[in-house]
């Protein structure tokens, strides 16, 4: 089966929806298999604009089944509220979306403890969540206790369940931070009613997939986030709380890692980051401006402002390692267009010592400061470009060092949000990054060599 990966590289936000709506045409199914209603992933064609959180970014396409597997948590109301609205504008849903009968539910509570414990736990400087109940739902579903799956919806002991842990999210919301108390009633009606709606969609997504992947079927798995998100492997504690790098495919969708074929690691020309946390490479100045208003970056989900930098290729690096890349995609090249000159953070300073390696410690990275590598710009608008031939020589230039930098070669460039500002630079080549393919500047220390 040749199971493809869509995985972002970065802090999220790197046009993966674009990219999966792509794709979709040469797969029979789509997954989404962590995270939850945090993304928004974008998908624009025929004039029209399509943002999708929770249901998988081939939704749009006919002929594809799109899987949300048990590592996803879910929002019964935010699905929903995606199916009403996909539907009301003539996307036919139908037998098309499964959602698996594993995947842990967000309820009220949780929205509220992310409201109440973010920069609690980040100690001074908030990690500035989505808002959406994703860390307490994957805390509870860690915690076991006073977790709920979507199959526990369809049990007869459902009223009591809900029961059980209300009595106990009071007490611990009440006691601690005076919070109104939760009506165990009204919120089994409500669940009940929206597991009635979704009842069609419920299955075993797991034994679906695995069915399919032996059937030969062709499999999208859809990151969510980007891979320094990533809870175990990212920037934490300013992180998600799923595994959005490529390590969590396997875990979160229950298809096992010898099924996948191809990973492509996507990045955005430059870096954002949306809520706290460094970026070692921000710009806070008219070249960060120009990205903010020319890349239109202001959060899908809560409309924030991102924070915009240079590209930084000891981070992409350090996740297209991470995440198993074999080829990148690069989005976005279109909003370079019209700067002087460009620049690549090609090493870190930390503490006057230089290193190409991605800090484990989050403390380290704040000190970081980026090595620059400088070079020219270009004035051309690619956004009609559609052959690789066609962009600039110094747009080329630009796409070659980070190829060079990351080890891995760019096969896809995006041009603009349309699905037609694409450029595909012919068949996938394997993996070709090699450990010495990175340039070790002389002067790197022993222990990091
Ligand atoms: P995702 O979360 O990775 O799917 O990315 P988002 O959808 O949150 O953010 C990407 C944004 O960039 C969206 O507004 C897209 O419509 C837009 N976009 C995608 N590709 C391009 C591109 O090549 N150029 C420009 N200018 N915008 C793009
Ligand atoms: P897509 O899939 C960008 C960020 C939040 C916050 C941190 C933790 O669209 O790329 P959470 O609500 O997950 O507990 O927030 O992660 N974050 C994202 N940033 N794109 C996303 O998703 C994100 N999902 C979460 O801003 O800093
Ligand atoms: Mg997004």
């Amino acid at each position: 089966m040749p199971g493809t990966c869509v995985i972002g590289l970065q802090w999220g936000d790197e046009a993966k929806g674009k990219l999966v709506d792509l794709l979709t045409e040469e797969h029979d199914i789509v997954v989404r298999y962590q995270g939850g209603a945090n993304a928004g992933h974008t998908v624009v064609f025929g004039g029209q604009t399509w943002k999708l959180s929770l249901i998988p970014s081939g939704i749009l396409r006919d002929g594809v089944t799109c899987v949300v597997t048990g590592g996803v948590v879910l929002d019964p109301a935010s699905v929903i509220r995606e199916m009403d609205g996909l539907e009301s504008r003539g996307v036919r849903i139908g037998s098309k979306l499964l959602l698996s009968d594993r995947a842990h539910v967000v309820f009220p509570w949780h929205v509220t403890e992310d409201r109440i414990l973010d920069g609690i736990v980040a100690g001074g400087e908030a990690i500035g969540t989505t808002g959406r109940g994703i860390g307490p739902c994957y805390r509870d579903k860690v915690g076991r206790s006073l977790a709920i799956r979507l199959g526990d919806l369809y049990r007869p002991d459902f009223r009591e369940r809900v029961a059980h842990v209300v009595a106990a999210k009071n007490r611990l919301l009440g006691a601690g931070v005076g919070e109104a108390p939760l009506d165990a009633a009204a919120i089994h009606a409500a669940y009940a009613a929206h597991a009635e709606r979704l009842r069609p969609h419920v299955v075993d997504t797991t034994t679906f997939l695995l069915d399919a992947a032996e059937a030969g079927k062709r499999i999208l798995f859809e990151g969510a986030q980007g891979s320094l998100l990533d809870i175990d492997h990212g920037t934490f504690p300013y992180v998600t709380s799923s595994n959005s790098s490529g390590v969590g495919v396997a875990s979160g969708s229950g298809v096992p890692g010898r099924w996948i074929e191809r990973v492509i690691g996507v990045i955005k020309a430059y870096s954002t980051r949306v809520g706290g946390g460094p970026l070692p490479t921000e710009q806070i100045n008219p070249i960060g401006e120009h990205l903010r208003e020319r890349g239109r970056e202001y959060g899908t989900v809560t409309m924030r402002p991102r924070r915009c930098g240079w590209f930084d290729a000891v981070a992409a690096r350090y996740t297209a390692r991470l995440s198993g890349a074999d080829e990148l995609a690069v989005m976005l090249l279109d909003v370079l267009s019209g700067l002087d000159e460009v620049r690549i953070c090609s090493a870190y300073e930390i503490d006057g010592r230089r290193t190409v390696d991605f800090p484990s410690h989050v403390d380290d990275l704040k000190r970081a400061v980026p090595v620059y590598e400088t070079l020219p710009g270009w004035t051309e608008d690619l956004s009609g470009v559609r052959g690789y031939d066609a962009l600039p020589r110094r747009a080329h230039e630009y796409i070659d060092r980070i190829g060079a930098l990351l080890g891995r070669r760019v096969s896809i460039v995006s041009v603009g949000p349309d699905r037609a500002q694409t450029i595909l630079r012919g068949a996938p080549v394997p993996a070709t990054a090699s450990p010495n393919a990175w340039p070790r500047p002389p002067h790197t220390s022993a222990a990091n060599a």
